[in-house]
């Protein structure tokens, strides 16, 4: 199945995007792996006819923000993200109305009307900058309370929050990092902000996936307790042989991140079903708050 997919992504001119929890066998057959940003950037450079995007919704829609003319396909239409589920236009309109004049910064997990709404997007990797460079006493930031939260502890700024979260990050509590911890004590524990507070307290680290990557590559250490989804274990593992990753918690598993098999992808390429399209006046108000994040981070 791998041969065929790569066979038909060579006669279509496309690539195959993966994010860091998909399935290893996804990951192993993509062009590129990356975090939800990375991956729409790397998107938008290509000079692809046709993008297949291992992920949820969020991500191939902003890989259809970002990239107008190209064929955006989602092998399984129902890969969704709950937190992106958590907060609709309407709502943020409501919102808005009770906090005038206060910017929104709205995390990349989100529908893209919800982004067309906002001031600026964030990702994990670049919450605190993107909020930062605003330079205002006072910030909107959806749909994520447990990021907003983070971003609060580490400036100055006043952080309103949104009541979502991800289920998967948020089940999480400090005794499962004080047992991970007994169980490995040399362990360096590296916490997603997408975590509660009282997790990432006690993380050596606070990091996107990329940023886990990252940071397990370049340190000497040489155990690491991985507090996100249990799929960034395949790259971490598969990048860095002579070290040993253990997972915070074997519930951290998004069923979402996991519906993509390679079958589907071997049907959206034959069939080309599964396009992700946004109408063009949400499109181009939500590229706004996209391109204003891009500015900040270079
Ligand atoms: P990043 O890969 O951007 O850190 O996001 C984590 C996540 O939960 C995406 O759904
Ligand atoms: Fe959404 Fe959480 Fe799954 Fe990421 S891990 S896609 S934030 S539910």
């Amino acid at each position: 199945m791998k041969e065929e997919i790569r066979r038909l992504l060579r006669e279509k001119n496309g690539v195959l995007l993966a994010h860091n929890y998909q399935p290893a066998e996804i990951q192993d057959v993509a062009d590129w792996c990356g975090d939800s940003l990375e991956l729409s950037m790397k998107a938008a450079q290509s000079d692809a006819d046709l993008l297949v995007f291992c992920g949820v919704h969020f991500m191939a829609e902003t890989a259809a923000i970002l990239c107008p003319d190209k064929a955006v396909l989602l092998p399984r239409l129902d890969a969704g993200c709950p937190m992106a589920g958590m907060i609709t236009p309407r709502q943020l309109e409501a919102r808005k109305q009770t906090l005038p004049g206060i910017p929104v910064v709205t995390y990349v997990n989100s529908p893209a009307a919800v982004k067309a709404l906002s001031t600026v997007c964030c990702t994990s990797a670049n919450a605190v900058q993107v909020v930062e460079s605003l330079h205002v006493p006072e910030v909107l930031m959806t749909p994520d309370r447990n990021l907003a939260r983070y971003v609060a502890s580490r400036t100055k700024t006043r952080v309103h929050f949104w009541d979502g979260c991800c289920p998967i990050h948020d089940a999480i509590r400090a005794t499962d990092v004080h047992q991970a911890k007994n169980a490995h004590p040399q362990a360096i524990v590296m916490a997603h902000p997408e975590c509660r507070m009282e997790v990432l307290e006690l993380a050596d680290q606070v990091l996107s996936t990329s940023g886990m990557l990252r940071f397990a590559k370049a340190s000497n250490h040489r155990e690491f307790i991985v507090g996100t989804e249990t799929g960034l274990l395949h790259s971490l593992r598969k990048e860095n042989p002579g070290k040993t990753f253990y997972p915070l918690s074997d519930r951290m598993l998004c069923p979402d991140m996991k519906k993509i098999a390679l079958a589907d992808v071997l049907h959206c390429l034959k069939t080309l079903q599964g396009r992700v399209r946004v109408p063009e006046d949400i499109r181009k108000s939500a590229l706004g708050a996209v391109q204003r994040m891009l500015k900040v981070t270079g």
